[in-house]
């Protein structure tokens, strides 16, 4: 069987494994006296039972103002009014992140066995943030994050962390435990050197900015035409600033880049944050999760060697938004930066040897993230979602070969499930700006057909069209509809080329 046949065939066995995590039967909600909850419920019923017909995205512009008739009052509104609303201003308007046509930015679906976790955390409202008050809820919560160490490859003893709103807060937690551990303070701050590539994402900068430590000296990393870190750049930057008396610190690595799921190489950069003493961070927020792949454990090798790591639920465990994790290799580092007796928390004290988030986050009262992450993988168990992740890395492999056989240009073969590409008529060649104004109108041709939505981005001047694959939801029928799309939209475009030089 040749390579193209077996990969449609997995592709095949993929989906119909993975389509367990589909939501599953509704029919306790039955039982709902309440006319909020019996609203509720048939309102998710008919959002999840019609998702397939609806677009991935509809440009809207008019559901903030009709909010804006509804500001909060003394007195109550009737469910009926309330959720007729939330029809108006939800469906088929604006990004539906839920639907598995959702191929730009990073999405993840949002499981239903979620829903039914973050329903029940909010129902008992357990304190999932002290182990002293809600021993089960932290427990919990622990068992996750021992389960994420393990799965990098962490000592099973010392390592630690906690549930986070995501990845943006995730990096700035490790980057605090970071310039905390390598003391980075006030006057050494503007002589503190930092390492990344162009492709690290923005958060890591905004993060360093909140942490204060925006005066830091920067260093960019040059990369292979994979975008991805060359080591012998990063040790002859590490070199020449110590030379110049420089204090380098801090190492960022990609697994998995946003804009093109590329991934630094993770040995080599140990190799060099160990000899010359720097914290080697790894930001695999959208890539870490795939670490439930053969493929995604072959290609993050040497991940269990950084210091801290962020893998993000909310993207490669298909959790709604609001769920990212922070994890690190000492999780004193993490208490250092963020524990604190306060009198009135003193109860607390003799329990802390079971760590509780409060311990090692600068949370303190917080949504019990943990119920919403444990219940879909009780309930689905790991198979599926190990299913689905690598039916999403065959996916944009498929998707690759098939517009490249159309005459797309692409970026690197992907590493994960992120690729770039854009199309290049011979005619057009040495016209950068007609190549990027060309490809940005057939994204917007193809967000304006909307059961499809796709990104952009610029790269050197270039602008990208990217295809994010990670939604649970997405499956092949998905790829093919965008791959026609594209298609016919660049048949479209020729002609009118062909048209205009009639003309
Ligand atoms: C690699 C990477 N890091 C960090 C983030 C930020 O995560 P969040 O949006 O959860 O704050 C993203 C978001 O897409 C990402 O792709």
């Amino acid at each position: 069987m040749d390579t193209w046949t077996s990969l449609q065939n997995r592709l095949q066995e993929l989906e119909a494994a993975a389509l367990q995590l589909e939501q599953p039967d509704m029919a306790f909600r039955k039982q709902a006296s309440d006319a909020a909850a019996e609203q509720a419920f048939a309102y998710a019923r008919q959002f999840l039972t019609t998702l397939p017909e609806q677009k991935a995205f509809v440009e809207d512009v008019i559901t903030p103002r009709i909010l804006q008739q509804y500001p909060v009052q003394d007195e109550p509104r009737k469910p009926e009014e309330v959720f007729a609303l939330l029809h108006k201003i939800f469906d088929d308007v604006s990004l539906n992140a839920a639907s598995g046509g959702h191929l730009a930015y990073i999405p993840g679906g949002g499981l239903y066995y979620a829903a039914l976790g973050d329903y029940l955390a909010a129902v008992t409202n357990k304190y999932s943030t002290v182990f002293y008050i809600s021993p089960a809820a932290v427990k919990m919560e622990n068992i996750l994050i021992r389960w994420m160490c393990e799965l990098v490859g962490y000592p099973v003893d010392k390592s630690g962390g906690y549930l986070t709103s995501g990845g943006s807060l995730a990096n700035l937690s490790a980057i605090v435990a970071a310039r905390d551990a390598k003391q980075v303070k006030a006057e050494r701050i503007p002589r503190s050197t930092v390492y990344f590539t162009h492709q690290v994402h923005h958060c890591v900068l905004k993060d360093l900015r909140v942490a204060g430590l925006a005066e830091c000296v920067i260093r960019e990393v040059p990369m292979t035409d994979a975008y991805e870190m060359r080591p012998e750049a990063l040790q002859q930057m590490i070199e020449e600033d110590l030379r110049n008396g420089l204090y380098p610190w801090l190492v960022v690595a990609s697994a998995g880049s946003t804009d093109v799921s590329a991934i630094d190489p993770l040995n080599e950069i140990a190799d060099i944050a160990e000899k010359y003493g720097l914290w080697f961070h790894v930001d695999a927020a959208y890539g870490g999760f795939f670490l439930l792949t053969d493929i995604g454990k072959q290609k993050m090798k040497g991940i269990h060697r950084a210091d801290s790591i962020v893998m993000d639920p909310h993207k490669g465990l298909f959790m709604p938004y609001g769920t990212g994790a922070v994890i690190v290799k000492d999780v004193q580092t993490l208490w250092r930066s963020n524990h604190f007796d306060a009198n009135y928390m003193q109860d607390a004290i003799p329990y802390h040897d079971e760590i509780s988030p409060a311990d090692i986050s600068p949370e303190l009262s917080r949504h019990f993230r943990g119920l919403r992450v444990w219940l879909p993988l009780q309930l689905h168990g790991l198979k599926p979602f190990r299913a689905a992740l690598e039916e999403k890395i065959l996916l944009t492999q498929y998707f690759y070969h098939q517009v490249k056989a159309i005459g797309f240009e692409t970026g690197p073969f992907p590493e994960l499930s992120v690729m770039i590409y854009r199309y290049v008529p011979d005619h057009l060649k040495d016209n950068i700006t007609a190549i990027n104004e060309l490809n940005a109108r057939i994204l917007k041709k193809v967000n304006a057909d909307g059961k499809v939505f796709i990104s952009s981005t610029s790269l050197n001047g270039q602008y990208w069209l990217r295809l994010a694959v990670l939604s649970f939801r997405t499956h092949r029928a998905h790829i093919d509809y965008l791959f026609h799309l594209l298609k016919k939209i660049v048949e479209e475009e020729h002609l009118a080329q062909s048209q205009f030089h009639a003309v």
